[in-house]
């Protein structure tokens, strides 16, 4: 699907369906020269999400879609996020191979906000699970125009770019895991660097993470065919370099628990334990077309948790990269394993002014939290604000939970240094996983954000596609990353 950008000095060209956003109660302002039929727009009121198709009776358009945006003094970005999603959804319905925006309102201060919003709906909304169906059927919207004024398609290129990082986080995520092993994360890593002249792939191996005793990681592909791998991404931007960001997704391609086996109803779904690691590669992807000002270092330990002759054993001792040792009392709390030692390399090796993990970590916080949300928690209070303000400001909401001391304390080891789950009684799962996590984030500023809830099953948005994953995560960091 090609977006094109044109300004609304010239007139609009022929197209399947224009798209025209309305205010509440406002008579909405079509392009000159086209027509629709005198009541087309009886009793329409102009209400967020609100649709009215029609055809037109004159002009270059064969039909006229308008979507309301409600009332109010100024335009929510979450509208109009959704608003365009909703118009190449209709598109897709209607058999429209062309859509053309037609923003003829004014967005004032917010063009540029409103611009992104809008171009960032129309390609997460138009995102398709790619099915292995025979009787799959191509996608019928090849062309978007956006025909807007300067402003707003300057926010949109960007939109435009950041939606296409968060759809390339999906496709990852909704991937088949027999078709998304970790070798398929590194030959997805290395593509976005070959495509880069900005970014540089670095691949450790198991030979490598060995060498860098990385005993905790290297525990939990024990039980895999698939060796395990840890993905190091690196952005430079051209100028000169104020500040170091170390971005952590854990990317679990398939967990099965381990010997400490799941339940088999829903296993499936643990295809997205890798969406910490996908949302880390679609904000590189992200980076390469927005190009800011702060160096990115992207970490993606990777690999799948099976039960095996070979797998790590509850009560095994494993020793990751710090030094410090670990009890496996539950191999199902896998993603700490592995996400110890990618912490720990960032620390030693990255030393990065602040570092970000994200981990579908613990079925606690979806209980917690639900789908709409994700947690976040770490060691320092402004790197915690700045993830929060993002949050509220692209729709991709983060929910602080506590780390206390006595979190920390339940997880020290008997055997160990520390054990891989906490007492039976504690409760606070969320928070003693992130309380484990701590011990390896040193002195460095660190958040870490659980999106086991909010990296798919979300139903309530336009752009995404119901149980399917949404890419959360990469919106979200790019703000968080543009703020630097
Ligand atoms: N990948 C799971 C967490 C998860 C569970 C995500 C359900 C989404 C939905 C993680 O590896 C895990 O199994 N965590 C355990 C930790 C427990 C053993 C301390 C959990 O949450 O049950
Ligand atoms: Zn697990
Ligand atoms: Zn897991």
């Amino acid at each position: 699907m090609k977006i094109t950008y044109k300004t609304l000095a010239g007139r609009l060209a022929k197209t399947d369906l224009v798209v025209v956003l309305a205010s509440k109660n406002k008579k909405p302002k079509l392009p000159e020269g086209v027509s629709v039929p005198p009541n087309a727009l009886a009793s329409f009121g102009g209400e967020a999400r609100e649709t009215r198709l029609t055809d037109a009776t004159q002009g270059p358009a064969k039909r006229v879609l308008f979507i309301g945006l409600g009332g109010g003094k100024s335009v929510a970005p979450e509208i109009v996020r959704r608003a365009a999603a909703i118009a190449v959804r209709k598109a897709e319905k209607t058999d429209t191979s062309s859509l053309t925006f037609w923003i003829g309102l004014a967005f004032g201060s917010q063009a540029t906000t409103l611009g992104q919003a809008l171009a960032e709906g129309a390609v997460m909304g138009s995102y398709r699970l790619r099915t292995f169906q025979s009787t799959a059927k191509a996608a019928t919207l090849t062309r978007i125009t956006i025909q807007a004024d300067q402003v707003v398609n300057g926010g949109a290129r960007r939109g435009e770019i950041i939606g296409r990082g968060n759809c390339l986080a999906r496709r990852l995520q909704d991937t088949p895991a027999n078709k998304m092993r970790p070798r398929d994360m590194v030959r997805e890593a290395r593509k976005i660097a070959r495509d880069s002249p900005r970014i540089t792939a670095r691949i450790h191996d198991e030979k490598s993470m060995a060498d860098l005793k990385m005993g905790s990681l290297l525990s939990v592909s024990r039980g895999s065919t698939e060796p395990a791998y840890l993905i190091h991404l690196v952005y430079k931007p051209a100028g000169k370099v104020r500040r170091r960001i170390c971005l952590v997704g854990k990317g679990l391609t398939f967990d099965t628990g381990g010997i400490s086996i799941k339940p088999s109803a829903r296993m499936g779904e643990m295809k997205y334990d890798m969406s910490g690691g996908a949302a880390v590669l679609g904000t590189f992807q992200a980076l390469a077309g927005l190009l800011p000002d702060v160096e990115v270092h992207g970490l993606v330990p990777t690999s799948e948790n099976m039960p095996d002759g070979n797998a790590v054993k509850p009560g095994d001792l494993v020793t990751a990269c710090n030094g410090l040792s670990i009890e496996v009392l539950n191999t199902d709390a896998e993603g700490r394993l592995i996400l110890a030692d990618a912490l720990a390399y960032a620390v030693k090796k990255v030393k990065p002014d602040a570092m970000i993990d994200l981990a579908t970590l613990t079925g606690a916080v979806v209980v917690a939290l639900g789908h709409e949300l994700s947690g976040v928690m770490g060691n320092d209070q402004s790197l915690i604000d700045a993830l929060v303000s993002s949050g509220e400001t692209t729709s991709e909401a983060v929910w602080p939970l506590p780390i206390i001391d006595f979190h920390k304390k339940d997880m020290k080891g008997k055997v160990g240094d520390l054990r891989n789950i906490s007492s039976p009684g504690t409760g606070a799962g969320s928070s003693t996983g992130g309380a484990f996590l701590s011990y390896f984030s040193g002195d460095t500023p660190w958040a870490h954000l659980d999106i086991a809830g909010s990296a798919w099953g979300a139903t309530n948005r336009d752009y995404q596609g119901g149980a399917m994953g949404t890419g959360v995560g990469v919106r979200l960091l790019v703000d968080y990353l543009e703020n630097q």
